[in-house]
């Protein structure tokens, strides 16, 4: 099996290029999802506190063959604990339910704005960090204003910003700002999760067509010509083995900018998430 390529980051640590994402992945079937995924060859799992399923990516740590120190956990901080103290409690139970000693990446989930606590969160990341809890410390859907506003309090950049992208809502300004701040972009739902039809557009199947590959390594190869890192679930070992057969072609710049050409603004996110807005559940 061939090794991911990797992205650097801020921290000096690296990243595969491909994560493996775990919404709706829960119970026995959910740690078969992972046990293949894995055996498909990727090392970064994705979950949350709010997933629902951490003690599921835990089980499948355990009954992997893959060493742990050769997996890359992430987790996100669900914002019910950002007040400073229950940030710590809160990474701390996270450990727990998974069966580990550490994260290997540790994420805000959302910035809750309306909430403003989120400057706790982060502070609490980073002394989570110095007590070696995490190695690597990032935030998701943060826009430019809760970046600035974290760095300037803490001198700490997040080393990864995981956010929405896909072909109906790029993100490019974002990407962008991310680039800028020496922040690798994570990418969410890149195939528009199943509520939408990105995957069935006749452009991006004309372009897979031409490639001989199919619309998601098509998608994929977007993204990282763009320099970001795709988060893709799939419950299926053969879309999971798909999904990371994209290294071996490249997509034309006229290709990229139809691609670019498909997005929709603001309507095209997915179930209108915008980090300003949006509340979470639980
Ligand atoms: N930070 C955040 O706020 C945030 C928000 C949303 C998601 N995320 C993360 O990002 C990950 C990915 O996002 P997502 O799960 O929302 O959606 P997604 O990856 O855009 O789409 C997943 C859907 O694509 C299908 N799929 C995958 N590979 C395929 C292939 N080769 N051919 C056909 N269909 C394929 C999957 O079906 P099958 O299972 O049948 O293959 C599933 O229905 C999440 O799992 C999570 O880890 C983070």
């Amino acid at each position: 099996m061939k090794k991911i390529e990797t992205y650097e980051l801020n921290d000096g640590s690296s990243l595969p290029k491909i994560g493996f994402g775990t919404v709706n992945i829960q119970g026995a079937i959910g740690v078969n999802s992972i046990l293949t995924a894995i055996e498909a060859g990727y090392r970064v799992i994705d979950t949350s506190t709010n997933y629902m399923n951490e003690g599921v990516v835990g089980e499948a740590i355990r009954r992997s063959s893959v060493p742990r120190e050769e997996l890359i956990i992430s987790s996100k901080l669900p914002g019910m604990a950002h007040d400073y103290d229950k940030a710590i409690k809160m990474i701390q139970e996270s450990l727990y339910r998974l069966g580990i000693d550490y994260f290997d990446k540790y994420l805000i989930h959302w910035p809750l704005p309306k909430q403003g606590k989120y400057d706790q969160a982060w502070q609490a990341l980073v002394d989570a960090q110095k007590f070696g809890l995490i190695k690597t410390i990032g935030v998701s859907n943060f826009l430019e204003e809760h970046l600035n506003t974290i760095i300037d309090k803490t001198g700490v950049t997040p080393a990864t910003n995981q956010i929405e992208r896909h072909p109906y809502f790029n993100n490019n300004e974002l990407v962008e700002t991310n680039k800028k701040l020496g922040i690798l972009t994570e990418v969410w739902s890149p195939f528009g999760r199943e509520i939408n039809d990105v995957i069935e557009h006749k452009t991006i199947a004309e372009i897979a067509k031409k490639y001989n590959k199919s619309a998601t390594q098509v998608i994929l190869r977007w993204n990282l010509k763009n320099g970001v890192m795709p988060i893709v679930k799939s419950s299926s070992y053969k879309h999971q083995k798909a999904n990371l057969d994209v290294f071996d072609f490249e997509l034309s710049q006229e290709d990229i900018d139809t691609i670019d050409g498909l997005d929709k603004g603001e309507p095209g996110r997915v179930e209108g998430q915008h980090p300003n807005e949006y509340e979470e559940f639980g």
